[in-house]
């Protein structure tokens, strides 16, 4: 029993490594969580956002729902970091149009106080929104705790983080 048991363990090792050493790029993909996204059907933008996060390398649940406030709730979002869509993503919350860096950054980090992070309202040039012909605004990735704590994670210039 031993030994064939071994040999397997051995085998699969084996066929195992070409995975990682040829597709690196696959790999770090694959290592990334499921987004579950909670969004209006109305709300274009938030489609841009999916596209986005997409495009970042993530996998996404797209739930459209006549409104996102439950899932808001229930995620823990500040009413007043409010935007147009929820999501969750390893275990945190984000509230709308968050560049994918901020969100790959947080995953990294996994900052231990942190609940999530939001981009309230909907500034102009964040992943979603950009407009073409108009200039895109300086806006903050704000952190909330679970409890009342805020900080400024990321600070970006449309998709640009500065
Ligand atoms: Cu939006
Ligand atoms: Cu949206």
């Amino acid at each position: 029993m031993t030994i064939p048991l071994f040999r397997r363990s051995i085998l699969s090792a084996l066929a195992a490594m070409p995975l990682g050493l040829f597709h690196p790029a696959v790999r770090a993909q694959d290592r990334l969580p499921l987004l579950t996204v909670w969004r209006d059907p109305n709300c274009g933008c938030c489609s841009g956002w999916l596209a986005h996060m997409r495009a970042a390398g993530f996998q996404v649940r797209d739930n459209v729902v006549a409104s996102p406030a439950p899932a808001r709730r229930m995620l823990g979002i500040p009413d007043d970091l409010m935007s147009c869509h929820a999501a969750q993503v390893g275990g945190f919350a984000l509230e709308g149009h968050v560049p994918a860096l901020a969100v790959k950054r947080l995953l990294e980090e996994r900052p231990a106080a942190v609940r999530g992070i939001a981009v309230p309202g909907m500034p102009i040039g964040s992943p979603g929104m950009e407009v073409s012909g108009q200039v895109p605004d300086v806006y903050d990735v704000i952190a909330f705790e679970h409890g009342r704590g805020r900080s400024v994670f990321m600070r970006f210039r449309g998709g640009e983080p500065l």
